[in-house]
């Protein structure tokens, strides 16, 4: 996003979860929504579906013009399946499971430092913001996308922690990993993310921090909800 241009803020309310990866903030900021009965974004989905849809085109990560001008034309479609269990589809392409893998993370990552792909994603996350409230989940929510945002938190958790999580999450889907590999690209990952100049992986002077570093989901989302009560900002019906 130009950070020149004029921020136009409107009245719905939103509550920023950013935080490195493994964090927690996927399933905890799914819960606070609906919790609350709120819609939810997933803004590091749009950068995965980004990078999968620069991936099945060929283009090389590195050609940031190539890139940019990847991210201006990819189609990206959330929603539910018969089911019920929410899916993505990039260019008409359902890529759920690949959009989860750790290299599509990586790659989500180098292209995410892109001043072009961030731009091109900006207003699909501000669209997100409908009645009656938003969770939006991922590193700049609070920091650059919503920085009206009326209650920010920011999760972390040890690197060790962060892995062990995800190795679950990826065994459960039946994809095999190295726990020590895995460790080894959440860090590098992570140092990416919080060096880049723009909108770095940082929490915003008004977040609250939580570090969940063996804390239970629920005990989290308890801390949120309470967090979002103590703001007094909650419509009523809510
Ligand atoms: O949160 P998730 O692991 O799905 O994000 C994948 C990558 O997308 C992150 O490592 C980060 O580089 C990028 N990202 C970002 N800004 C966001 C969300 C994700 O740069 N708001």
């Amino acid at each position: 996003m130009n950070q020149d241009e004029p921020f136009f803020s409107n009245s719905v309310p939103v509550l920023a979860i950013d935080g490195p990866s493994g964090s927690g903030k996927g399933t905890i900021s799914r819960r606070v929504a609906q919790h609350l009965g709120w819609h939810y974004l997933d803004s590091g989905a749009l950068y995965r579906a980004v990078g999968v849809s620069a991936m099945k085109q060929g283009i090389d990560l590195g050609d940031v013009q190539a890139v940019e001008a990847c991210a201006r034309r990819t189609q990206i479609r959330f929603a539910d399946d018969a089911k019920g269990e929410a899916r993505v589809w990039v260019n008409g392409e359902d890529v759920t499971d690949e959009l989860r893998l750790e290299t599509t993370g990586a790659a989500a990552s180098a292209i995410a430092s892109m001043a072009g792909v961030r731009a091109a994603l900006v207003q699909m996350q501000h669209d997100f913001r409908t009645g009656p409230g938003l969770v939006a989940d991922g590193r700049d929510m609070g920091t650059v996308i919503f920085p009206d945002a009326f209650c920010k938190v920011f999760l972390t958790a040890s690197a060790e922690e962060r892995a062990r999580r995800r190795y679950k999450q990826l065994m459960q889907k039946g994809v095999s990993v190295n726990l020590d590999s895995l460790l080894g690209e959440i860090v590098a990952r992570d140092e990416r993310d919080a060096s880049r100049p723009l909108s770095p992986l940082k929490p915003a002077a008004d977040a609250v921090s939580i570090d969940t570093t063996g804390v239970a989901i629920d005990t989290v989302v308890a801390q949120v909800l309470a967090l979002v009560e103590k703001s007094g900002l909650l419509p009523e019906a809510s």
